[in-house]
């Protein structure tokens, strides 16, 4: 049987079939504005020649130069002693979590956050690792997926003997995919640093996107690096890289996390092919992030205004917009039928990411479209209610 639309999006919001080319053409034609996720970039002609003359080797062996010049230079970044390429996000974060949590420990973490909504229980099926979570709900003035160390720090029972569960890590994610693109800011997380750590409980930063807040924020990587034991970063999504991520931390943990990579399967050989890409994306791809996150503050000013209280675009500091709207299946069906791509996440949940392949034109494009779908919906009686505890059911 057909599953429902909605249930069929938060399976895979980008299984539906893909353009026949990468978003909005430069004259925002008639090419579909894909604003699913910021991971349906294609590879630019330039990253694809980098790709294409790659210096590369066994990686097994650890004999790949580029892949081998791509964790050091990520590891440098963030301020640590080594990384480990991974071909996804998730093995990144299921590395870095395994790593700083025993079997049978747990790990603390918000209730959407991607290590536990999105990892198809991978913690608790191939580490043992139990999860608690604290709810990622916006409070007064601040939005959902927000860190707040004080709220952290009371759950936390390190070393809890023979009665409870004892807390071994918190994993925090910057900047916060369903909570819409949140960057939780630096001094918060250096105060959740001194929290845990006076606790003896690790971090592990779920930094897919940490590029997009040190972009917005304007704070330098190895200060987010500080502030945790491991840290997972992508370069498949903003930066427009087709595969990769990277995990960092010390010495030890990233030699005992390449035994666990290779035990899952994940111990690849000639990588410098998209390690290349990786090195191209840091080159090229950093600094233009503060293009998408003005477009996607275009975007939630135009929602906003066609429908009030869909979205705070005040708000909207990354490339996320996250809209709480009723009948979001039937919203992104309407919007796709005019040819721009959203994913309905929820009931009331519509998620908008700009990326690489939104231009200019594709952007305005897509505020005129959202505008007419939106302002159609209030016409027909579905005002937004901000604050819908629906909108946070992905
Ligand atoms: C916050 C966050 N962490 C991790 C991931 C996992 O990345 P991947 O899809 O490469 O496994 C994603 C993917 O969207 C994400 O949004």
């Amino acid at each position: 049987m057909a599953a429902p639309a909605a249930s069929a999006a938060v399976a895979d919001p980008a299984a539906a079939p893909a353009p026949s080319t990468s978003g909005a053409g430069p004259d925002g034609g008639d090419q579909p504005v894909d604003l699913r996720s910021d991971t349906v970039t294609r590879p630019t002609a330039a990253m694809r020649r980098a790709m294409a003359e790659a210096l590369v080797g066994d990686d097994v062996y650890g004999e790949d130069p580029t892949t081998s010049a791509l964790e050091e230079r990520v590891a440098a970044l963030l301020g640590h002693e080594a990384g480990l390429f991974t071909p996804t996000g998730s093995m990144a974060n299921v590395l870095g979590v395994r790593l700083l949590v025993e079997p049978g420990q747990e790990l603390l973490c918000d209730s959407l956050a991607h290590v536990v909504r999105a990892e198809m229980g991978a913690h608790g099926a191939l580490g043992g690792i139990t999860t608690r979570t604290w709810p990622c709900v916006p409070g007064p003035g601040a939005p959902a997926g927000l860190v707040d160390a004080g709220v952290v720090e009371a759950m936390m029972t390190p070393d809890a003997g023979p009665y409870l569960v004892s807390t071994a890590a918190v994993a925090v994610e910057n900047t916060h995919n369903f909570g819409g693109g949140t960057i939780t800011p630096l001094p918060v997380l250096e105060d959740l640093r001194e929290r845990t750590r006076a606790a003896g409980v690790a971090v592990h930063l779920d930094g897919a996107r940490l590029w997009n807040a040190a972009v917005a924020d304007g704070v330098e990587l190895a200060a987010y690096g500080a502030c945790a034991d491991t840290v997972s970063v992508c370069l498949s999504k903003g930066l427009g890289a087709p595969v990769g991520s990277v995990l960092v931390g010390s010495a030890e943990r990233i030699a005992r996390a390449r035994v666990l990579r290779k035990r899952f399967g994940g111990g690849m050989r000639q990588t410098g092919v998209l390690a290349a890409a990786g090195l191209h994306a840091l080159d090229h791809h950093v600094d233009r992030l503060a293009e998408d996150h003005r477009r996607a503050a275009d975007l939630a000013a135009a929602c906003a205004a066609a429908l009030p209280g869909c979205v705070d675009p005040a708000a909207v500091r990354s490339n996320i917009v996250v809209l709480d709207v009723p009948g979001a299946a039937a919203l992104a069906a309407a919007a796709a039928e005019r040819g721009v791509r959203t994913s309905a996440l929820g009931p009331r949940m519509l998620r908008l990411v700009t990326h690489l392949d939104v231009d200019e034109a594709g952007a305005r494009r897509a505020a005129e479209v959202l505008a007419e779908v939106l302002h159609g919906a209030a016409e027909t009686g579905g005002g937004a209610a901000s604050g819908s505890p629906g909108r946070r059911q992905p």
